[in-house]
């Protein structure tokens, strides 16, 4: 029988992490403080860690993964390649298309490979509590995992939505002992104007974090994490296309084609830019390999935002970045894939898409629920709403293949299972999902809140 799964030995759990910062055509652009001058470490060690601080800045080609981080990435690492045969069977296409599956983590998705290097750095800098947001719960649930086995203090910030819709994310979180409060909160003064503004304010990611960064920046003990958009979480990631790399050797095969959904864009990142890597030394074999960023049609940065310095929260408590944006204000509409509902992407995989060396999409709600569904039918795994969205680009460039009948090797990241996931399921399935293609005007309304030095 033809091997399906590709897994690794422990052994070669990657020994560092890949800086793409290296491998950048023109320098990255700093982040601005409030008087639009670089940053300084000063401002941002309010809230983060000089080790964390370095890599963010760094430039530095390979950065070494700190051994007790390995000996937790043990618990789940490596992470199997597999190849979805029946999904190619049951599309007829002559396309191979393997996955990379990152829901075997404890919490589910990709998100602890970062939350663990960074509740790691924190406690080596003497912090005992760390204060983050989470828009579907997923970045909450793997901070507070990571926390716990540091014996650091979560409090985390969830999206009031998300908070009502999705209990079990918060059962899982103070199972790992964390303090959860619905966003916006009466904990913070940014939650407490949205709340006097609107009673029943649903809350947004944007908001969240203003609230965990106002909550670390008043106190000396608390720290903040972020789980998506910054150089250092973006690095932390790499470890899943690293792994994916040595897997293909395993299996005699290359990708042609790299999906991965992208929200901040820490798993497309996490995935792409390893093979990025081969490509700005020439592509393996003199061939570059495509690299596809999927985003949702409802919030579209890449594909319909404006390349700016930008704030990372609401509130403009956060330095600005220069991203795609679709403006801080830009309220998303509520679509089931929470953690793609962020209004800028991450300033690495803008300026990499900017420069014309990565591509992007954008995907309906209800066409990545169809592609959910048929994954989960030919494969048995049940994919996060966000993971259904790299699934329907990998389709639809499977049946590209069976028209031209080109017998393409496609990749995609399939970075958490959809088990907390299920009532959206369930409305896809009443068929009370919509479809958002978000109106231009209204981007345009919300782009006109730029801070200056866009
Ligand atoms: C399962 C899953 N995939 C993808 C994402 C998108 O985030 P990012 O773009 O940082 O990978 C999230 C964010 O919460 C997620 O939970």
């Amino acid at each position: 029988m033809e091997s399906l799964r590709f897994v690794l030995p422990q052994s070669e759990i990657p020994t560092h992490w890949y800086n793409v910062a290296a491998d950048l055509p023109s320098p990255p652009l700093p982040p601005l403080g409030p008087d639009g001058k670089p940053a300084t470490p000063e401002q941002m060690g309010v809230i983060f860690p000089m080790a964390i601080l370095e890599q963010e800045m760094s430039t530095e080609r390979w950065i070494p993964i700190p051994q007790e981080v390995r000996e937790i990435y043990r618990l789940w690492r490596p992470s199997p390649l597999v190849r979805a045969a029946r999904l190619e069977a049951m599309l007829g296409t002559p396309a191979k298309i393997y996955y990379k599956y990152e829901g075997v983590s404890p919490a589910g998705s990709h998100k602890p490979n970062t939350a663990v290097p960074q509740a790691y750095y924190n406690r080596q800098a003497g912090i005992r509590r760390i204060a983050t947001e989470t828009g579907a719960g997923q970045w909450g649930c793997s901070l507070a995992l990571a926390c716990q086995m540091f014996g650091i203090e979560a409090r985390v910030y969830m999206v009031k939505v998300s908070y009502e819709q999705k209990p079990y994310r918060r059962s899982m979180m103070r199972a790992w002992g964390a303090e959860i409060f619905a966003s916006p909160s009466a904990m913070t003064q940014t939650g407490r104007e949205a709340l006097a503004r609107d009673p029943d304010h649903p809350g947004s990611l944007g908001l969240a974090i203003s609230e965990a960064v106002e909550e670390a920046a008043s106190r000396a003990d608390t720290n903040y994490a972020l789980g998506s958009v910054l150089n250092h979480v973006i690095l932390h990631q790499t470890i899943i296309g690293q792994e994916a790399k040595k897997q293909f050797e395993m299996a005699d095969d290359w990708p042609d084609v790299v999906f991965a959904p992208c929200g901040g864009g820490s798993s497309f990142g996490g995935m792409a830019f390893p093979f990025f890597a081969d490509n700005a030394a020439g592509g393996r074999n003199g061939k570059p390999v495509r690299l596809v960023a999927v985003e949702p049609a409802s919030c579209p940065s890449l594909t319909r935002g404006k390349y700016a310095y930008d704030y990372g929260d609401s509130s403009g408590f956060t330095p600005m970045m220069k991203m795609f944006t679709l403006g801080h204000d830009f309220t998303p509409p509520g679509i089931h894939a929470g953690g793609l509902r962020y209004h800028g992407a991450s300033p690495l995989v803008s300026q990499l898409y900017r420069e014309g060396l990565i591509e992007a999409v954008a995907v309906p709600q209800l066409a990545t629920f169809e592609a959910g569904v048929t994954f989960a039918r030919a494969e048995g795994v049940i994919p996060a709403p966000e993971s259904c969205h790299a699934i329907r680009a990998a389709i639809d460039e499977a049946l590209r293949c069976k028209q031209t009948g080109e017998p393409r090797t496609l990749l995609f990241n399939l970075t958490g299972h959809g088990h907390f996931d299920m009532s959206s399921y369930d409305r896809y399935f009443a068929g009370e999902l919509e479809d958002f293609e978000y109106p231009r005007e209204a981007i345009e309304e919300s782009l006109r809140h730029l801070p200056d030095f866009a």
